[in-house]
């Protein structure tokens, strides 16, 4: 089976000007081979894309694949994630994880809460920031978490996103909205253990892979998984392992995490982001339905170690899930 790669490359956009932040989720040269290594493992024949430009190039050239591995985060705009899916439904070509749908959907992550809370699943209350005209909406009280509505790896999440008073909340939203030139997202600050949780397969037939804490060191950032935290991980955070057959806050996460990914639809791998509150009760924060696949540092193939899934047998599980489909 002949398997196209569509990724986005760090080093070309960094060579187009864009800056560290800007570029902070588009994949690494070592993430590409390590994805190509394993399809090749597994038996399956490559070949790279690219982006979606060179999709576009490779289809008007009559190139077919029997199933593209998806990874393209997308350049601009608001369903940017969901462009290359898009594309290859538009030539009739199956590919790995999510649909447009899905993808454009979970990019924003008020729309998203709107969809798993309708679905009863646990998510806290929130408030979509433009102006702040919206804040008279706002539903609960001080302290508050405020992030992007849109974004990931941590931007724009740090210890100025903690708000103690609705007094300051005009404040860091309005800076949040110039800077991102999108709405902000206010939550109540969740002060709670917090989880990522893997998941592979689709639907029914979607489990868990395993799940790990995030636990932050005395020297991190305090009360947050921020950008900064996340990029100095090395020596500032402690992914260990979960137990939910002995830890039921961990069991709990990770029920909500399968709720969550099966409500909303999201197809062959990825993860989902927990917080809980004060009380440990474990709430949805956001999904990832197209998660790092860095074979060293991104949290679903670290996960999946612990859980002593290798790198391989992680794609094979979402290239099983995903080939379903193809029948
Ligand atoms: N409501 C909240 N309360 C407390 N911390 C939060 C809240 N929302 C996000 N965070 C913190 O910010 C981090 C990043 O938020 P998340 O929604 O997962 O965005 P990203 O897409 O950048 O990973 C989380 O891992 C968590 O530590
Ligand atoms: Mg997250």
């Amino acid at each position: 089976m002949r398997v196209g790669l569509t990724y986005d490359l760090r080093s070309d956009y960094l060579a187009m000007g864009m800056s560290m932040e800007e570029t902070a989720e588009f994949d690494k040269e070592e993430t590409i081979a390590g994805i190509e290594a394993a399809l090749r493992e597994l038996g399956y024949a490559t070949d790279r894309i690219g982006h979606a430009k060179a999709l576009v190039r490779r289809l008007e050239a009559g190139d077919r694949w029997d199933v593209v591995f998806n990874i393209c985060e997308g350049l601009q705009g608001v369903a940017r994630e969901a462009q290359v899916p898009a594309i290859l439904d538009l030539y009739g070509v199956p590919y790995v994880f999510s649909d447009p749908l899905v993808l454009a959907l979970t990019l924003h992550k008020g729309m998203t809460k709107r969809v798993v809370r309708d679905a009863g699943v646990p998510t806290s209350d929130f408030c979509v920031y433009e102006t702040s005209e919206d804040l008279e909406g706002l539903r609960f009280g001080a302290p508050f978490f405020v992030k992007p509505v849109a974004e990931g790896t941590g931007k724009g999440c740090s210890s100025k996103s903690i708000v103690r008073d609705r007094a300051a909340l005009t404040g860091v939203c309005d800076d949040l909205v110039a800077r991102f030139r999108q709405p902000a997202l206010i939550e109540p600050y969740l002060g709670g253990r917090e989880f990522t949780v893997g998941i592979t397969g689709t639907g029914r037939q979607a489990k868990i892979v395993g799940s790990m804490e995030i636990v932050l060191l005395s020297n991190a950032e305090k009360g947050v998984y921020s950008y900064e935290n996340k990029g100095n991980y090395e020596d500032r955070v402690e992914y260990p392992a979960t137990d939910p057959a002995n830890d039921p806050v961990a069991a709990a996460a990770e029920r909500v995490s399968l709720d969550a990914w099966r409500a909303l639809g999201c197809r062959d791998g990825g993860r989902v982001d927990i917080r809980c509150d004060a009380a440990q009760n474990p709430m949805f924060l956001e999904v990832n339905p197209l998660a790092g696949l860095n074979p060293k540092d991104s949290d679903l193939p670290i996960l999946a170690r612990m859980a002593n899934v290798s790198y391989t047998e992680l794609i094979g599980r979402i290239m099983d899930s995903a080939t379903a489909r193809l029948k």
